[in-house]
């Protein structure tokens, strides 16, 4: 793989990246934590800029993409859509346009995932999905780096994400994990399965990697697995859903009986977070020996600014 074919490239989803791609990434975050360990100071995005659109919330997507480009001297702009014309009075494409004559590249968080993939295709500067309702692909590049930290090689590891198996962050991993060969278990309840338009569209990428995909309703499919990863049960801009989520997930809290089926003592517990403690995951996992949620929230700077690094 030759990294200088990916200047230039936006990062909306993984369908487009190969796994050798992506692990160029992996081994660029590893490179970059050491380096932030070292007290390195670099300075390799001087005279550049980044347009942060933000429709929705954030802590850790905004802080990393914020201190991970002004650290090495670019210049990052906080745009939210309170600010800004972004499809209230000037179309996706005119913004995209006019950012693109600005800005070195552009974070997108919001709804649609149209949005990022218009802005993508018009402005002519790398585009970072920072989160949309389909998709999560910064979040997954984090996690894998955790998983490796904490297993080494990840190829044939395995993974049971355990909630709403149709939300983004489950999405990007159905993704990912099918192009790097880790194996994954969707665990929820069949109203939440995943869209099987996704999972034929997994499965030829599984099948080259040799990742094991599955989907279960069953809680005890977690036995055996490395690690638990668990989202809210209510993603933003679902909030209608909240007490049908309620209903249906509550079986499935990630709690210390739920890590006692997997008959692993060395499985670990993730999480995107926010984390709604005594919901989706029990206070004692999730402040547990086993739970890896802060340096997996940490890990979000060291991929971004890789992902950033290969691009600009
Ligand atoms: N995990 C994540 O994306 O967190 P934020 O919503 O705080 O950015
Ligand atoms: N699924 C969650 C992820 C938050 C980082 C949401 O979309 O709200």
């Amino acid at each position: 793989m030759n990294p200088a074919t990916l200047k230039g490239r936006s990062l909306v989803n993984w369908k487009d990246w190969t796994p050798d791609e992506i692990r160029y990434l992996l081994e660029l975050s590893h490179t970059v934590k050491k380096s932030s360990r070292n007290r390195d100071v670099h300075q390799r995005f001087v005279g550049k800029t980044l347009a942060m659109i933000f429709e929705k919330r954030s802590t850790r997507t905004r802080c990393a993409f914020e201190t991970a480009f002004g650290e090495e001297g670019g210049h990052p702009v906080f745009l939210s859509t309170q600010d800004i014309q972004l499809g209230a009075k000037e179309s996706i494409e005119d913004t995209a346009r006019v950012l693109g004559r600005m800005f070195s590249a552009i974070e997108f968080r919001g709804y649609k995932q149209d949005t990022v993939e218009i802005l993508a295709q018009k402005s002519g500067v790398p585009v970072y999905n920072g989160l949309t309702d389909e998709y999560h692909p910064t979040q997954v590049l984090a996690d894998l780096m955790t998983l490796e930290e904490n297993f080494g090689k990840i190829e044939g590891r395995s993974l049971c994400f355990v909630g709403d198996g149709r939300n983004n962050v489950v999405r990007s991993l159905l993704i990912i994990c099918s192009k790097l060969g880790v194996n994954l278990t969707v665990v929820s309840p069949k109203e939440l399965y995943p869209a099987k338009e996704l999972m034929d569209e997994v499965a030829p990428w599984a099948a080259a990697s040799g990742a094991k995909i599955a989907v279960s309703s069953d809680t005890g499919a977690v036995r055996g697995t490395d690690c638990i990863y668990t989202d809210v049960w209510v993603s933003m801009g679902e909030e209608s859903y909240s007490e049908e989520r309620r209903r249906l997930l509550f079986p499935y809290q990630v709690n210390a009986a739920l890590m006692q089926k997997t008959e692993n003592p060395a499985a670990i517990f993730l999480h995107c977070l926010p984390a709604v403690k005594g919901q989706e995951v029990s206070i004692d996992v999730i402040e547990g020996e086993s739970s890896k949620v802060w340096d997996q929230a940490e890990n979000r700077k060291h991929t971004i600014k890789a992902i950033m690094l290969a691009t600009i």
